[in-house]
């Protein structure tokens, strides 16, 4: 017999058949609730011994038709969707509360609807004035989107029965209550319920339906990850509070590439896309410093320069700290570790701090040598020279890999008017007009050559 897993983390979904109090998927305390699962159909019979109907069967060369699509015209957005909203489809978005979701999904609706689509917005956390009051302060008041404060999801469906709009926008998925279903909104149960009636109301009527989704550190209150799994599209929208720098990613989308990002920056009148993050990540560059290095990226399809700043000083304490923003700090202690047994660069008894300058989150691991390199830098007081951008994965050897993509990211370099790469060796030569390249084996070759012998 099937387990009953009917114990859920709210967190991330996974799902056991005790309570336990840490959560062993995604280590969170206090997250697991009972839910009951979602019975329904003729009791007492097994599925093998009651008929149902049989389900048309298609070759796998069947030629679908594109979905059509809409776009907001506003690239940056555009571009996270794959080419534009598709029709009926289910889009989850996930984000820390105050970030902007409800002022992007405000500006996309007002979008949509300029460019033809009837969209009906529906709020469960703010009143119709509030609502009013923010489209007044982006400009948006005369956009024909229509407007309700609700959270009952019966009433909702009935709503988008007759008024059959192309896109329904609902803020948030955890203010939503489905009668239904025995538990508070917010829940898992209701979250879940709620996600899977609207995702199906959407299909069946043609629709395309947003959900947001509050990214929630209470374990009383689902998160947007219990529902990823229900949707089509998945996009996350992150960003550090005190920088204006918004970053929208798509973590799936099944009408498109995955990992793709647009850039916002948050104004006094709304999110501005960013044409150019490259200009606007290095622009607040100053001097060549010890500890600043230039890391040339790739997010999603486009290449993207940041820069990364280390900080390493004696350390008053027992236990040095290490502290970083932007990066993961598991790597940032392998790449500690490789310098100290590889190239003997010891950090034994200093502090380090690694920061991603412009609130920017980097997961590639192109940018291990970008990071290596300021943290030598810092260490050695010595700066990198200014015209250089790097990048480059190290391997626990301490040997240098090359990465994918290094024709775009020197391409972006040369744009930006840098002159110089450091890179891993390639077997494969790419040469881009304007650059120079400086290449390594290995990470104690190139310790050695860039801040001298030790
Ligand atoms: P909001 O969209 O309400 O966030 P969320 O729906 O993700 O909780 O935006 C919250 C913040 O954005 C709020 O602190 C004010 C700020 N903001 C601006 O800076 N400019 C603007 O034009 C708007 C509408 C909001
Ligand atoms: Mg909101």
């Amino acid at each position: 017999m099937a387990k009953d897993l009917s114990f859920v983390c709210s967190a991330c979904g996974a799902a056991y058949s005790k309570w336990s109090g840490q959560c062993d998927a995604c280590q969170a305390w206090n997250t697991i609730h009972e839910t009951k699962a979602l019975a329904s159909g003729p009791k007492g019979k097994t599925l093998g011994g009651m008929r149902g109907r049989a389900i048309p069967l298609i070759d796998l060369d069947t030629q679908e038709p594109e979905p059509p699509r809409t776009q907001a015209g506003v690239a940056e957005l555009d571009r996270v969707l794959g080419g534009g909203l598709v029709k009926a489809s289910a889009l989850l978005v996930g984000g820390d509360p105050g970030i902007g979701k409800s002022t992007l999904l405000l500006q996309a609706a007002a979008r949509f609807a300029r460019n033809g689509l009837k969209v009906i917005y529906i709020s469960g956390e703010e009143s119709t004035a509030q609502v009013q009051m923010r489209a007044r302060r982006l400009g948006l008041e005369k956009s024909p989107v229509r407007l309700a404060a609700e959270t009952n999801l019966r009433d909702i469906l009935t709503t988008l029965e007759t008024e059959k709009p192309d896109l329904a926008i609902i803020d948030s998925i955890q203010t939503m209550w489905a009668d239904n279903v025995e538990s508070a909104p917010g829940s898992v149960a209701q979250v879940r319920s709620s996600a899977h009636e609207l995702t199906t109301f959407a299909k069946r009527n043609g629709m395309s339906v947003i959900m947001v989704g509050h990214v929630t550190k209470d374990g009383s209150i689902a998160g947007p990850r219990v529902v990823e799994h229900m949707v089509d599209t998945v996009l996350y929208f992150e960003g550090e509070r005190g920088h204006q720098f918004r970053i929208l990613r798509s973590v799936k989308n099944r009408f498109g590439p995955a990992d793709e990002i647009g850039v916002f920056e948050m104004t006094g009148k709304g999110l501005a896309e960013v044409k150019n993050p490259s200009a606007l990540f290095l622009s607040e560059r100053g001097k060549p410093a010890p500890g600043s290095v230039v890391f040339a990226g790739i997010e999603g399809t486009r290449p993207m320069l940041c820069e990364i700043q280390a900080l390493v000083a004696p350390s008053p304490h027992s236990q040095p700290r290490r502290s970083v923003v932007g990066w993961d700090g598991g790597r940032l202690a392998m790449i500690l570790a490789v310098l100290e047994s590889r190239c003997a660069v010891p950090f034994t008894g200093l502090d380090v701090y690694l920061n991603v300058a412009g609130g920017l989150r980097i997961s590639e691991p192109a940018a291990d040598l970008a990071v290596a390199a300021a943290l030598v830098s810092a260490r050695e007081d010595a700066a990198l020279p200014a015209e250089a951008v790097i990048f480059g994965e190290i391997s626990l050897s301490g040997a240098l890999r090359p990465v994918a993509q290094t024709e775009n990211r020197l391409k972006e370099a040369e744009k930006l008017g840098f002159t110089s790469a450091i890179t891993p060796h390639q077997a494969k030569q790419v040469a881009v007009k304007g650059i120079s390249l400086r290449q390594s084996h290995d990470l104690a070759a190139f310790v050695a050559e860039v801040f001298g012998a030790r």
